[in-house]
Protein backbone atom coordinates (compact mmCIF):
# COMPACT_ATOMS: atom_id res chain seq x y z
CA UNK A 1 0.00 0.00 0.00
CA UNK A 2 1.19 3.58 -0.73
CA UNK A 3 -0.20 6.66 1.08
CA UNK A 4 0.74 9.19 -1.37
CA UNK A 5 -0.99 7.05 -4.87
CA UNK A 6 -3.95 5.81 -3.02
CA UNK A 7 -5.33 3.06 -0.38
CA UNK A 8 -6.17 -0.70 -0.92
CA UNK A 9 -9.37 -2.31 -0.31
CA UNK A 10 -9.20 -4.37 2.61
CA UNK A 11 -9.43 -8.07 1.60
CA UNK A 12 -12.30 -10.07 3.09
CA UNK A 13 -11.96 -12.58 5.33
CA UNK A 14 -13.16 -15.99 4.21
CA UNK A 15 -15.86 -16.29 6.69
CA UNK A 16 -17.30 -12.93 6.37
CA UNK A 17 -19.81 -12.33 4.06
CA UNK A 18 -19.08 -8.88 3.52
CA UNK A 19 -17.04 -6.10 5.03
CA UNK A 20 -19.83 -4.22 6.99
CA UNK A 21 -20.84 -7.45 8.40
CA UNK A 22 -19.59 -9.08 11.24
CA UNK A 23 -19.11 -12.43 11.68
CA UNK A 24 -18.97 -14.44 14.78
CA UNK A 25 -15.80 -15.66 17.40
CA UNK A 26 -15.96 -17.33 20.29
CA UNK A 27 -14.61 -16.17 23.27
CA UNK A 28 -11.96 -19.24 24.74
CA UNK A 29 -10.60 -17.05 27.81
CA UNK A 30 -10.77 -13.72 29.49
CA UNK A 31 -7.90 -12.86 32.00
CA UNK A 32 -7.31 -9.57 33.88
CA UNK A 33 -4.60 -7.91 32.87
CA UNK A 34 -5.33 -5.06 35.19
CA UNK A 35 -8.12 -3.67 37.47
CA UNK A 36 -8.99 -2.02 34.22
CA UNK A 37 -8.09 -3.51 31.18
CA UNK A 38 -8.61 -7.70 30.35
CA UNK A 39 -7.69 -9.96 27.91
CA UNK A 40 -9.76 -11.48 25.43
CA UNK A 41 -8.65 -15.25 23.59
CA UNK A 42 -10.93 -15.20 20.51
CA UNK A 43 -11.35 -18.44 18.27
CA UNK A 44 -13.08 -18.07 14.91
CA UNK A 45 -16.35 -20.51 14.56
CA UNK A 46 -14.28 -23.25 12.38
CA UNK A 47 -10.84 -22.59 13.99
CA UNK A 48 -9.56 -21.19 10.88
CA UNK A 49 -6.91 -18.10 11.14
CA UNK A 50 -8.15 -14.44 11.10
CA UNK A 51 -5.30 -13.91 8.39
CA UNK A 52 -3.77 -10.70 9.86
CA UNK A 53 -0.23 -9.16 10.44
CA UNK A 54 0.75 -7.51 13.60
CA UNK A 55 -0.02 -3.66 13.79
CA UNK A 56 -3.50 -4.66 12.17
CA UNK A 57 -7.15 -4.06 14.15
CA UNK A 58 -10.59 -5.76 14.19
CA UNK A 59 -14.03 -4.01 14.49
CA UNK A 60 -15.62 -5.61 17.49
CA UNK A 61 -19.23 -5.30 18.18
CA UNK A 62 -21.76 -6.47 20.30
CA UNK A 63 -25.54 -6.26 19.66
CA UNK A 64 -26.81 -3.35 21.61
CA UNK A 65 -23.32 -1.79 22.93
CA UNK A 66 -22.48 -0.72 19.19
CA UNK A 67 -18.39 -1.50 17.54
CA UNK A 68 -14.90 -0.09 18.27
CA UNK A 69 -11.79 -0.59 16.84
CA UNK A 70 -9.51 -2.89 19.37
CA UNK A 71 -5.88 -3.89 17.93
CA UNK A 72 -5.11 -7.77 17.60
CA UNK A 73 -2.40 -8.29 20.59
CA UNK A 74 -1.46 -11.86 19.79
CA UNK A 75 0.87 -12.33 16.21
CA UNK A 76 -0.05 -14.90 13.52
CA UNK A 77 2.36 -17.09 14.01
CA UNK A 78 0.12 -18.19 16.78
CA UNK A 79 -2.29 -21.01 15.26
CA UNK A 80 -5.79 -21.44 16.21
CA UNK A 81 -6.55 -18.43 18.18
CA UNK A 82 -6.15 -14.18 18.25
CA UNK A 83 -6.47 -11.50 21.56
CA UNK A 84 -7.21 -8.85 22.28
CA UNK A 85 -6.08 -6.32 25.30
CA UNK A 86 -9.10 -4.26 25.88
CA UNK A 87 -9.56 -0.70 28.46
CA UNK A 88 -12.94 -0.66 29.99
CA UNK A 89 -13.55 2.72 28.27
CA UNK A 90 -16.96 2.88 27.50
CA UNK A 91 -20.68 1.24 26.03
CA UNK A 92 -18.92 -1.57 24.12
CA UNK A 93 -15.61 -1.93 26.04
CA UNK A 94 -18.04 -1.95 29.50
CA UNK A 95 -19.88 -4.82 28.28
CA UNK A 96 -17.20 -6.98 27.15
CA UNK A 97 -16.13 -6.67 30.69
CA UNK A 98 -18.76 -8.40 31.63
CA UNK A 99 -18.56 -11.55 29.38
CA UNK A 100 -16.62 -14.74 29.71
CA UNK A 101 -15.27 -17.36 28.03
CA UNK A 102 -18.26 -19.36 25.63
CA UNK A 103 -19.56 -15.64 24.75
CA UNK A 104 -19.64 -14.84 21.63
CA UNK A 105 -18.65 -11.51 19.59
CA UNK A 106 -18.94 -10.06 16.50
CA UNK A 107 -15.31 -9.37 14.59
CA UNK A 108 -15.14 -7.03 11.16
CA UNK A 109 -11.88 -7.41 9.64
CA UNK A 110 -8.36 -7.54 10.07
CA UNK A 111 -8.20 -4.65 9.12
CA UNK A 112 -5.57 -1.27 8.60
CA UNK A 113 -1.64 -1.10 7.81
CA UNK A 114 0.61 -3.65 9.16
CA UNK A 115 3.89 -3.05 10.51
CA UNK A 116 6.33 -3.33 7.29
CA UNK A 117 7.65 -6.53 8.43
CA UNK A 118 9.98 -7.01 5.11
CA UNK A 119 11.28 -3.57 6.22
CA UNK A 120 11.77 -4.29 10.01
CA UNK A 121 13.32 -7.54 8.49
CA UNK A 122 17.32 -7.73 9.27
CA UNK A 123 17.40 -4.35 10.99
CA UNK A 124 18.09 -3.72 15.21
CA UNK A 125 14.61 -3.03 16.43
CA UNK A 126 13.48 -0.55 19.57
CA UNK A 127 9.91 -1.40 20.31
CA UNK A 128 8.84 1.13 22.67
CA UNK A 129 5.05 1.39 23.88
CA UNK A 130 3.60 2.82 26.79
CA UNK A 131 0.06 2.10 28.92
CA UNK A 132 -1.82 0.64 26.39
CA UNK A 133 0.24 0.56 23.63
CA UNK A 134 1.90 -2.79 25.17
CA UNK A 135 -1.36 -4.45 23.62
CA UNK A 136 -0.58 -4.00 19.52
CA UNK A 137 3.09 -4.13 20.26
CA UNK A 138 2.71 -7.87 21.71
CA UNK A 139 1.43 -8.73 18.32
CA UNK A 140 4.98 -7.68 17.09
CA UNK A 141 6.81 -8.48 20.14
CA UNK A 142 5.56 -12.25 19.72
CA UNK A 143 5.99 -12.49 16.12
CA UNK A 144 9.88 -11.78 16.77
CA UNK A 145 9.96 -14.17 19.06
CA UNK A 146 8.65 -16.46 16.93
CA UNK A 147 10.64 -15.44 14.19
CA UNK A 148 13.77 -14.53 16.00
CA UNK A 149 16.75 -15.10 13.37
CA UNK A 150 14.70 -13.15 10.95
CA UNK A 151 15.97 -9.60 13.32
CA UNK A 152 18.92 -7.99 14.30
CA UNK A 153 19.01 -7.22 17.99
CA UNK A 154 15.64 -5.87 19.75
CA UNK A 155 15.69 -3.86 22.38
CA UNK A 156 11.51 -3.53 24.30
CA UNK A 157 11.28 -0.53 26.62
CA UNK A 158 7.65 -0.09 27.99
CA UNK A 159 6.19 2.75 30.53
CA UNK A 160 3.25 2.62 32.77
CA UNK A 161 1.69 4.93 34.80
CA UNK A 162 2.28 2.82 37.90
CA UNK A 163 2.93 -0.51 39.31
CA UNK A 164 -1.01 -1.51 38.81
CA UNK A 165 -1.03 0.16 35.46
CA UNK A 166 1.23 -2.20 34.03
CA UNK A 167 0.37 -4.70 31.26
CA UNK A 168 1.45 -8.13 30.50
CA UNK A 169 3.76 -8.72 33.82
CA UNK A 170 4.59 -11.86 33.99
CA UNK A 171 5.07 -11.42 29.47
CA UNK A 172 7.89 -8.24 30.62
CA UNK A 173 9.31 -10.06 33.15
CA UNK A 174 10.19 -13.48 30.95
CA UNK A 175 11.24 -10.77 27.98
CA UNK A 176 13.76 -9.22 30.49
CA UNK A 177 15.29 -12.31 31.41
CA UNK A 178 15.40 -13.86 27.54
CA UNK A 179 18.68 -14.06 25.33
CA UNK A 180 16.46 -12.73 22.92
CA UNK A 181 15.63 -9.45 23.86
CA UNK A 182 17.05 -6.40 26.06
CA UNK A 183 14.02 -5.36 27.85
CA UNK A 184 13.59 -2.12 30.14
CA UNK A 185 10.77 -0.48 31.89
CA UNK A 186 9.50 2.27 34.02
CA UNK A 187 6.63 3.64 35.88
CA UNK A 188 5.21 7.21 36.40
CA UNK A 189 5.53 6.85 40.01
CA UNK A 190 5.87 4.16 43.28
CA UNK A 191 2.57 3.61 45.33
CA UNK A 192 3.25 3.54 49.18
CA UNK A 193 2.48 0.13 48.87
CA UNK A 194 4.20 -1.35 45.66
CA UNK A 195 6.05 -3.81 45.80
CA UNK A 196 8.50 -2.34 42.83
CA UNK A 197 12.74 -1.61 42.25
CA UNK A 198 12.58 -0.77 38.96
CA UNK A 199 12.82 2.21 36.77
CA UNK A 200 10.67 5.30 37.62
CA UNK A 201 10.54 8.07 35.66
CA UNK A 202 8.79 8.64 31.69
CA UNK A 203 9.51 6.52 29.49
CA UNK A 204 11.70 8.63 27.79
CA UNK A 205 14.20 8.46 30.24
CA UNK A 206 15.12 4.84 29.53
CA UNK A 207 16.35 6.06 25.43
CA UNK A 208 19.41 8.48 26.53
CA UNK A 209 21.13 5.44 28.14
CA UNK A 210 20.91 3.22 24.62
CA UNK A 211 23.53 2.22 22.44
CA UNK A 212 22.38 1.55 19.22
CA UNK A 213 23.05 1.75 15.87
CA UNK A 214 21.10 4.44 13.74
CA UNK A 215 22.18 3.47 10.50
CA UNK A 216 20.83 0.19 11.21
CA UNK A 217 17.58 0.60 13.77
CA UNK A 218 14.55 1.04 13.37
CA UNK A 219 11.88 2.59 16.22
CA UNK A 220 8.51 1.52 16.58
CA UNK A 221 6.53 3.72 19.03
CA UNK A 222 2.85 3.07 20.15
CA UNK A 223 0.94 5.03 22.96
CA UNK A 224 -0.96 7.32 24.28
CA UNK A 225 -0.93 10.41 22.37
CA UNK A 226 1.29 12.68 24.58
CA UNK A 227 3.70 10.20 24.26
CA UNK A 228 4.94 9.92 20.49
CA UNK A 229 6.36 14.34 20.46
CA UNK A 230 8.68 13.51 23.67
CA UNK A 231 9.55 10.06 22.36
CA UNK A 232 10.55 10.94 18.49
CA UNK A 233 12.53 14.04 19.99
CA UNK A 234 14.76 11.74 22.30
CA UNK A 235 15.79 9.38 19.68
CA UNK A 236 16.45 12.08 17.23
CA UNK A 237 18.88 13.11 19.75
CA UNK A 238 20.69 9.91 19.25
CA UNK A 239 20.60 10.64 15.33
CA UNK A 240 17.67 8.19 14.40
CA UNK A 241 16.04 10.18 11.10
CA UNK A 242 12.11 9.65 10.56
CA UNK A 243 12.52 7.18 8.01
CA UNK A 244 13.59 5.29 10.83
CA UNK A 245 10.69 5.56 12.91
CA UNK A 246 7.30 3.84 12.95
CA UNK A 247 4.63 5.19 14.80
CA UNK A 248 0.66 3.94 15.09
CA UNK A 249 -1.82 6.62 15.42
CA UNK A 250 -5.29 6.22 16.67
CA UNK A 251 -8.42 8.03 15.68
CA UNK A 252 -11.85 7.70 15.45
CA UNK A 253 -13.27 5.26 13.57
CA UNK A 254 -16.94 4.13 12.40
CA UNK A 255 -16.36 1.91 9.25
CA UNK A 256 -12.92 1.14 9.44
CA UNK A 257 -12.85 0.71 5.59
CA UNK A 258 -12.33 4.04 3.81
CA UNK A 259 -16.12 5.27 3.59
CA UNK A 260 -17.18 7.16 6.64
CA UNK A 261 -14.41 9.98 6.80
CA UNK A 262 -14.68 9.68 10.95
CA UNK A 263 -10.41 8.95 10.86
CA UNK A 264 -8.93 11.15 8.43
CA UNK A 265 -5.82 12.87 8.98
CA UNK A 266 -5.86 15.74 6.30
CA UNK A 267 -6.03 13.37 2.90
CA UNK A 268 -5.24 10.22 4.94
CA UNK A 269 -7.71 7.79 6.43
CA UNK A 270 -6.24 6.49 9.37
CA UNK A 271 -8.52 3.21 9.03
CA UNK A 272 -7.00 2.14 5.63
CA UNK A 273 -3.24 4.49 5.18
CA UNK A 274 -2.39 3.15 8.57
CA UNK A 275 -2.60 2.98 11.51
CA UNK A 276 0.92 2.09 11.12
CA UNK A 277 2.67 5.06 9.21
CA UNK A 278 6.29 5.90 8.72
CA UNK A 279 6.96 9.04 10.78
CA UNK A 280 7.94 10.75 7.21
CA UNK A 281 4.86 10.08 5.61
CA UNK A 282 2.82 12.18 8.64
CA UNK A 283 5.16 14.21 10.68
CA UNK A 284 4.65 17.30 8.60
CA UNK A 285 0.70 17.33 8.25
CA UNK A 286 -1.11 18.97 10.86
CA UNK A 287 -2.65 17.49 13.78
CA UNK A 288 -0.89 13.65 12.69
CA UNK A 289 0.86 13.74 16.42
C1 LIG B 1 -6.89 1.57 15.53
C2 LIG B 1 -7.36 1.56 16.96
C3 LIG B 1 -6.95 0.54 17.79
C4 LIG B 1 -7.42 0.49 19.11
N1 LIG B 1 -6.98 -0.54 19.90
C5 LIG B 1 -7.45 -0.63 21.14
C6 LIG B 1 -7.03 -1.73 21.96
O1 LIG B 1 -6.26 -2.60 21.55
N2 LIG B 1 -7.53 -1.79 23.22
C7 LIG B 1 -8.40 -0.83 23.71
O2 LIG B 1 -8.82 -0.97 24.85
N3 LIG B 1 -8.79 0.22 22.97
C8 LIG B 1 -8.34 0.35 21.70
N4 LIG B 1 -8.73 1.39 20.93
C9 LIG B 1 -9.62 2.43 21.51
C10 LIG B 1 -11.07 1.99 21.51
O3 LIG B 1 -11.50 1.75 20.18
C11 LIG B 1 -11.93 3.12 22.12
O4 LIG B 1 -11.63 3.24 23.48
C12 LIG B 1 -13.42 2.91 21.92
O5 LIG B 1 -14.06 4.18 21.97
C13 LIG B 1 -14.08 2.05 22.96
O6 LIG B 1 -15.42 1.90 22.64
P1 LIG B 1 -16.56 1.95 23.76
O7 LIG B 1 -17.89 1.78 23.09
O8 LIG B 1 -16.25 1.02 24.87
O9 LIG B 1 -16.39 3.40 24.35
P2 LIG B 1 -17.32 4.69 24.06
O10 LIG B 1 -18.66 4.48 24.66
O11 LIG B 1 -17.21 5.05 22.64
O12 LIG B 1 -16.54 5.72 24.98
C14 LIG B 1 -15.17 6.08 24.70
C15 LIG B 1 -14.81 7.32 25.49
O13 LIG B 1 -15.66 8.39 25.10
C16 LIG B 1 -16.36 8.90 26.23
N5 LIG B 1 -17.73 9.23 25.81
C17 LIG B 1 -18.65 8.39 25.27
N6 LIG B 1 -19.78 9.05 25.00
C18 LIG B 1 -19.57 10.34 25.38
C19 LIG B 1 -20.34 11.52 25.35
N7 LIG B 1 -21.61 11.53 24.89
N8 LIG B 1 -19.78 12.68 25.80
C20 LIG B 1 -18.52 12.69 26.27
N9 LIG B 1 -17.74 11.60 26.33
C21 LIG B 1 -18.25 10.46 25.89
C22 LIG B 1 -16.33 7.76 27.24
O14 LIG B 1 -16.43 8.25 28.56
C23 LIG B 1 -15.00 7.15 27.00
O15 LIG B 1 -13.98 7.84 27.65
C24 LIG B 1 -8.29 1.50 19.61
C25 LIG B 1 -8.68 2.54 18.77
C26 LIG B 1 -8.22 2.58 17.46
C27 LIG B 1 -8.64 3.69 16.56
S1 LIG C 1 -13.17 4.75 9.88
FE1 LIG C 1 -14.46 5.21 8.21
S2 LIG C 1 -13.07 6.08 6.80
FE2 LIG C 1 -11.77 5.41 8.39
Amino acid sequence: MNVTTGRSRSPLHPAASSLYVPFDCEITAVSELTANEKLFRLRLADGASLGHLPGQFVQVSLLGWGEAPISIASPPTRDGYFELGVRRAGSLTGAMHRLAAGDVLGIRGPFGRPFELPRLRSQDLLLISGGCGLAPMRSLIQYCEDRREEFGRITILYGAKSVADTLFKEELAAWESSAGFACSRTVDGVGDGDCYSGNVGLITSLIPPLDFDAGRTVAVIVGPPVMYRFVIAELKKKGLPSERIVVSLERQMRCGVGKCGHCTIEHLYCCQDGPVFWLNEVEHLRGAL
